[in-house]
């Protein structure tokens, strides 16, 4: 009978698990890697009015976008603070952040 207790709430954290996972991955990797403090909660309150808004953009935009900064390919007025911060990032976390940007504003608006 114990296996029982020990089995029915590990079924439901793995059945939760990876979506749960996903959604946070995005945003602590977004709050973790400081990105929020240039351009604001959920990307849509940035700290200067020159930083671009990054929340409720298309993810396919804001990976492109990181791909460039992190290859050097965009030499702008402020692409020198963007450069090293897309650079911390691998492929695979650009898409769970930009995830998680395309769908912020929406989540932020709704709360
Ligand atoms: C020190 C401040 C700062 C930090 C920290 C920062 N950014 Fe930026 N970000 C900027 C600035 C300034 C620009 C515009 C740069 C330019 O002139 O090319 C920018 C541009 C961008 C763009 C391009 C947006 C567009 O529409 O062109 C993306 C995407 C982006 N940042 C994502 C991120 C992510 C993800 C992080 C965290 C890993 C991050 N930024 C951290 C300041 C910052």
């Amino acid at each position: 009978m114990k296996a029982v207790n020990y089995l029915l709430p590990l079924s439901l954290i793995l059945a939760g698990g990876p979506v749960l996972a996903e959604e946070n991955s995005g945003k602590k990797l977004y709050e973790g890697k400081g990105c929020v403090s240039c351009h604001g909660a959920a990307g849509i309150a940035p700290i200067m009015a020159t930083y671009p808004k990054l929340g409720g953009q298309s993810a396919a935009y804001t990976v492109a976008k990181l791909k460039s900064y992190k290859a050097g390919e965009i030499k702008g007025a402020s692409s020198a603070l963007m450069t090293p911060m897309a650079s911390m990032l691998s492929e695979e976390e650009m898409g769970a952040v930009a995830d998680y940007l395309e769908g912020a504003a929406e989540i932020t608006a709704a709360e």
